[in-house]
């Protein structure tokens, strides 16, 4: 039996032999860490500087308020590095725990990530229950439980033909950032050809009523984005004002919403808070029509 068969024919017969609570956390877990890794390897931004969802913005904005802070700083000049690891972690954790390829340290694995990101990014959250990344924690740790108290758990995988199935695991997390890179969710950032005031951002022409696009204010050195309505453009900071994440819009609700701990800012108000832990609103950022061209006012 070659390793491709001998995961599948595990991942049926553990399928089978499992009860329905460590069935219910391995496919959720599974997926969502797989999901976790395709959200952050087709994110255009995620690698590269300057872009409002880049890793190193992110680190930045996590050290200073973080009880890791002093490591997250030492590490952010190999933020890209840092953002690489951490997708093909995320990937390599998932799919081994759906396919059962060594399910204990996979299941380990996810609880060191969930409490790493945790400790980096929402330690001091209040109220704690928005804080997501303690509650997969939690979760990868009952299921960690889980595991090592079923006898029926394949203790023989460390040894007996791990080397390969870990292997086959590994090279699929890695085949699947590079899928995530090759099918990107979006395009990046418009960034200036000059700097400060005056610097044109994108042609009027460009962007129809109603769109908006994610730019570099040269003048203010954010990440923001853009919007354009019949009655002009104005454009915020993507910088969450809670702990510094990256918000997006969201065109279905109209509202930008935060990735971390689901603060939500209304454009159409001055980007006032309308829901989420965060406190005031997203910082305004200044453009105009001048011409053809939307610039930095
Ligand atoms: S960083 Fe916490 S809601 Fe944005």
């Amino acid at each position: 039996m070659n390793a491709l068969q001998s995961i599948s024919r595990g991942a049926m017969s553990s399928w089978a032999t499992q009860n329905r609570a460590p069935r219910l956390l391995r496919v959720f877990l599974g997926a969502t860490f797989i999901y976790a890794g395709w959200d952050k390897a087709s994110d255009p931004g995620f690698l590269t500087q300057g872009e409002p969802t880049y890793i190193g913005t992110q680190l930045a904005a996590f050290a200073a308020n973080s009880p890791i802070g002093f490591l997250l700083n030492r590490i952010l000049d190999h933020a890209t590095y840092v953002g690489i690891l951490v997708m093909v972690a995320e990937f390599a954790v998932g799919i081994a725990t759906l396919l059962w390829v060594a399910p204990a340290t996979a299941a380990f694995g996810g609880f060191l990530l969930s409490v790493t990101l945790w400790l980096s990014s929402s330690f001091y959250t209040t109220p704690y229950f928005l804080a997501g990344d303690s509650a997969y924690a939690v979760m990868w740790l009952a299921y960690l439980l889980l595991l090592i108290g079923n006898r029926r758990m394949p203790a023989t995988n460390f040894q007996r033909r791990s080397v390969l199935r870990t292997a086959i695991v590994g090279a699929l997390a890695v085949a699947a950032t590079f899928a995530g890179k090759a099918l990107p969710k979006g395009s990046a950032s418009v960034k200036s050809s000059t700097k400060g005031k005056g610097a044109q951002i994108i042609k009027v022409a460009e962007l129809p009523v109603g769109k908006t696009i994610n730019f570099v204010h040269s003048a203010q050195g954010v990440p923001a984005i853009l919007f354009r309505t019949k009655a002009g453009v104005f454009a915020y900071s993507a910088i969450c004002t809670h702990e510094g994440c990256s918000v997006t819009y969201k065109s279905s609700s109209k509202k930008l919403i935060c990735p971390c701990h689901a603060a939500q800012f209304d454009p159409f108000a001055g980007a006032k808070v309308v829901s989420g832990p965060a406190e005031r609103p997203l910082d305004k950022v200044k453009v105009k029509i001048s011409g053809a061209w939307v610039v930095e006012a």
